[in-house]
């Protein structure tokens, strides 16, 4: 703002943490069709993901894409649950678990869709496998994935579950997409915020350049994950 900050205005800097560090270095990640703003550049594409006028999904597809991702979400559960490091217990029942959800979803596929209900075995099991080992070795890494499988789902994953229900779905909101633990989606993005903040006010700046490195892989392995909706 203009001026200098009353008790009711933000001061500048004041919400800035290190997740706005991850923020910006997933939001150059996106490109123009996943994420615009006006007068930016052409971003760099992330060469897994084409655009999602694009996309023709199926049921099939969609539910695959549904048990993948619970494959991620049940470790991404696990693991902070576990103690692979003390720093994860911050993160337990934080508000924006998926697992639940998503086993009402894939229920839904089969007792409404009578659809047969795949074993993940493909980029979500790759994921979680991938996760397990990375929690032990580097949680600075692991919380990268964190922030970025939680946030981005928060985000465009809402948008595009949105559209690929619109298309395929008739319109059904699923589980998935809906947050009522913890006072609800904006109140558990806010306290995971300020968690993950207080995590890497501990790390040094090697940690957090580790972390923020970390944002390409994680764009690669969701990236997978996505394309089975595409
Ligand atoms: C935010 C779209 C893939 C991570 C967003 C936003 C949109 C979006 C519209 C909000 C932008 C804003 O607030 O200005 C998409 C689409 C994708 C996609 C359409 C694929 C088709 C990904 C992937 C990741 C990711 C693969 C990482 C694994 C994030 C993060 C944010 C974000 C961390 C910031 C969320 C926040 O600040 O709360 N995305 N995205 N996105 N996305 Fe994506």
């Amino acid at each position: 703002g203009h001026g200098s900050a009353s008790s009711t205005e933000r001061r500048p800097g004041e919400n800035k943490g290190f997740v706005e560090e991850m923020r910006f270095v997933a939001m150059k990640l996106h490109t123009r069709e996943q994420a615009p703003k006006e007068g930016e550049k052409k971003a760099e594409k992330v060469p897994e993901q084409k655009p999602m006028a694009q996309w023709q999904p199926t049921k099939e597809g969609y539910l695959n894409f549904l048990v993948e991702s619970k494959a991620v979400y049940d470790a991404m559960e696990a693991i902070v649950a576990s103690n692979a490091d003390p720093m994860y217990k911050a993160f337990i029942d934080c508000g924006l678990e998926r697992s639940e959800a998503l086993d009402k979803d894939i229920e839904w596929f089969r007792e409404t869709l009578e659809m047969e209900v795949p074993e993940a075995k493909g980029a979500g099991k790759e994921y979680a496998e991938f996760l397990k080992n990375l929690a032990k070795e580097s949680p600075p890494r692991f919380l990268c994935h964190f922030y970025n499988v939680y946030f981005a789902h928060s985000a465009g994953g809402k948008m595009i579950g949105r559209k690929v229900s619109e298309m395929i779905l008739d319109g059904k909101e699923l589980e998935f997409y809906v947050w009522n633990k913890n006072g609800g989606l904006e109140k558990s993005l806010a306290e995971v915020k300020e968690k993950l903040n207080e995590a890497a006010e501990k790390w040094s700046r090697e940690e957090k350049d580790v972390c923020l490195e970390e944002t390409s892989k994680s764009f690669q392995l969701s990236g997978a994950l996505l394309r089975l909706i595409a």
